[in-house]
């Protein structure tokens, strides 16, 4: 039985259903942690991609009392869960304003629709892999860069561009649709390039990834290749059930960078 669903809407409302866990949970958590040093600074904070907003309520905690936190994502069916999910949860999460906006295509040119340099910070969280050339990529970017105050924070973490050998890694995989048939829920990713395209995803190289950030603007570029820790377990409401392979070999490349100053 096929549990993939046949169209973009019920797509986002399985993937509303996925909690906080598996590699989302561990890419929360090293976005957390950065935005964590800046949070004083940090009054204005967009989430480029939020899809139903799971990463956009993760970051809530890291912004001053009373800031804002935007997600922003091209599709209005994830847009639509992410509104609602707030909505739901509303008293457990802190006080914090939400908002959510469509990200507007012009010509094939996307534009985030805020304003130049309202950002105190900016996150993408699992994004970058769902963009499918160089010149949409540079685009991204270019509107970060754009939306970020000078002095201001990026965060970026996308799928590891060091995954190059078939059978090489097991990963934990949330249970999204896709997923769901995975035996185990576990995919092995195979590939033996950098720019991995896999299952029309893409793992952009650390060399792509800092150019475009750098044209964009971001200065004081740091990379790491973030792992798990047994600390923080895949499942919280399962904590018996151990991380795969990212104990010793990073699922994720995480950029960050300071957008350059003026003076
Ligand atoms: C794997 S989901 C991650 C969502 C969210 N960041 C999270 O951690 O739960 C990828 C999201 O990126 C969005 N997306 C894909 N391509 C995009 C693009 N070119 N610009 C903005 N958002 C995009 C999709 O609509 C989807 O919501």
């Amino acid at each position: 039985m096929s549990v993939t669903p046949n169209n973009k809407t019920d797509y986002a409302k399985e993937y509303a259903k996925v909690e906080l866990i598996g590699q989302y949970l561990l890419a929360a958590h090293c976005v957390r942690e950065k935005l964590m040093l800046f949070k004083e600074n940090i009054h204005y904070l967009v989430d480029f991609g939020c899809g139903a907003g799971k990463s956009t309520r993760a970051i809530a905690n890291c912004v001053r009392e009373g800031g804002v936190i935007v997600g922003v994502d091209i599709s209005d069916d994830m847009l639509i869960e992410a509104r609602g999910l707030n909505e739901k949860l509303k008293d457990k999460l802190p006080r914090v304003k939400f908002e959510y906006k469509k990200i507007m295509t012009q010509n094939g040119v996307e534009k985030i629709p805020l304003a130049d340099e309202v950002a105190d910070a900016v996150t993408t969280t699992i994004v970058l892999v769902e963009i499918q050339s160089e010149e949409q990529l540079r685009n991204a970017f270019h509107e970060m860069g754009r939306i970020t105050k000078p002095g201001g924070q990026l965060v970026v973490i996308n799928s590891s561009d060091k995954i190059t050998c078939e059978d090489f890694t097991s990963f934990t995989y949330a249970p999204f649709p896709e997923n769901k048939e995975r035996k185990d829920n576990i995919r092995k990713c195979k590939s033996t390039v950098s720019n991995i395209v896999w299952e029309k995803e893409r793992h952009w190289s650390r060399e792509i990834l800092t150019q475009f950030a750098e044209e964009a603007g971001f200065k004081n570029l740091s990379v790491e290749y973030p792992l798990a820790t047994e600390s923080i377990p895949p499942f919280p409401d399962n904590p018996s059930r151990p991380w795969k392979d990212e104990l010793c070999f990073s699922p994720f490349i995480m950029l960050s960078a300071r957008k350059e100053s003026t003076h």
